[in-house]
């Protein structure tokens, strides 16, 4: 039994986390601002801190006690971060220098964090951990800073850590009033709002979608595993779809014959993404039990329950030039 800290406890994969360890037997404070989570997604087994993480001071207050940190806490909109970069760093970057100066003072054991697929740029799939970091937009540099930060401070201190690089999660409890993330997220939103979902470019970009009960549990491995220390490890599934098909999928289970409509691409948006499992596999036991359209169903179904959600731009856009119509005239 550990005491952890859960940064982003009140987010999507954060809260699922939290209630996994919590189920393993383990301590569990929660730490979120909630400026992209909810209160509805605290487990009622956790401590929870609401307080943002650019807070050196509170930040040093709540890591005081814990053996080990799971910094999850981010703002995930990749395609945004080339027009809000200023504040979206800010997010990305400042906390985990304030995480890492109070790990180390606090003496914390071990350090995980969430990093990205982002930080692989436009290689050749499928993307695996021996390739080079090429990040192609603000976030992915963003992500990229933080990890070496990471294994900077881990070499100096002697904490242990681990890199997990999950890409393109999905499932209840996810933010749909996003209109910057989650795309899967955010057409289930539209359809339920009678909108028709919007597609960037031709709609041949790939990707390959992981239902967050198959990422669960791995992550929590993550934490309790020995051997995934010190090494960095993608996490997700390997079937890849393009976004075409997969926008056909949703319109299909979500029984609705609207009809996507196609809009200009999207500066640095990568075409063909998605990682290699073996070192998730081998070292974290992950595997892909649900298929896309077996999550979808669930998330559908949640999100169905929770009922369709008013969009919330809540980061402005800091340039407008090049920015896609549909965020400059919010038509989400
Ligand atoms: N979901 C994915 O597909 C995906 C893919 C790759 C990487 N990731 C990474 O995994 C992590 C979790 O992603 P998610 O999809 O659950 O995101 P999420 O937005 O649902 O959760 C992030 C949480 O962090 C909180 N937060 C943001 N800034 C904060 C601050 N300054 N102080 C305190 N709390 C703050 C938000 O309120 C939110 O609840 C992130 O680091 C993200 O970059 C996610």
């Amino acid at each position: 039994m550990a005491r952890i800290l859960v940064t982003g406890g009140a987010g999507f994969m954060g809260s699922w986390l939290v209630d996994e360890l919590l189920k393993r037997g383990h301590e569990v404070t929660s730490v979120d601002d909630l400026s992209g989570g909810f209160m509805r997604n605290v487990s009622k087994g956790c401590r929870f801190v609401k307080m943002d993480l650019r807070d050196a001071k509170k930040v040093d207050k709540v890591v005081n006690d814990q053996d080990v940190i799971c910094h999850l806490a981010a703002y995930a909109a990749e395609g945004q971060s080339v027009f809000s970069p200023r504040e979206i760093n800010d997010i990305n970057v400042t906390p985990m220098n304030n995480l890492l100066v109070s790990a180390v003072n606090h003496n914390v054991r071990k350090f995980l964090f969430t990093s990205s697929m982002a930080v692989y740029g436009s290689q050749q799939v499928p993307f695996s951990e021996d390739m080079p970091a090429m990040p192609e937009d603000p976030y992915g540099v963003g992500k990229l800073y933080c990890e070496r930060m990471l294994q900077i401070f881990s070499d100096v201190y002697g904490f242990e850590h681990v890199i997990i690089r999950p890409h393109n999660v999905f499932g209840e409890r996810q933010n749909i009033s996003d209109p910057y993330r989650n795309v899967l997220g955010i057409w289930v939103n539209s359809i339920m709002r009678g909108k028709p979902p919007y597609i960037y470019g031709d709609g041949k970009q790939t990707r390959a979608f992981s239902y967050i009960e198959d990422i669960t549990p791995p992550l929590a491995n993550a934490v309790e595993w020995d051997k995934a220390n010190g090494q960095v490890i993608n996490l997700g599934s390997h079937e890849s779809i393009s976004i075409n098909n997969a926008c056909k999928l949703v319109l299909k289970l979500m029984g609705s014959d609207v009809k996507p409509v196609y809009l200009e691409e999207r500066p640095c948006e990568v075409k063909h993404a998605h990682c290699t499992t073996d070192k998730s596999e081998g070292l974290l036991g992950y595997r892909t039990n649900h298929t896309l359209e077996q999550g979808l169903k669930k998330m559908i179904d949640w999100a169905r329950e929770m009922g369709e959600q008013k969009p919330s731009y809540r980061i402005p856009l800091e340039i407008t030039k090049k920015a896609p119509r549909v965020w400059r005239e919010k038509m989400i």
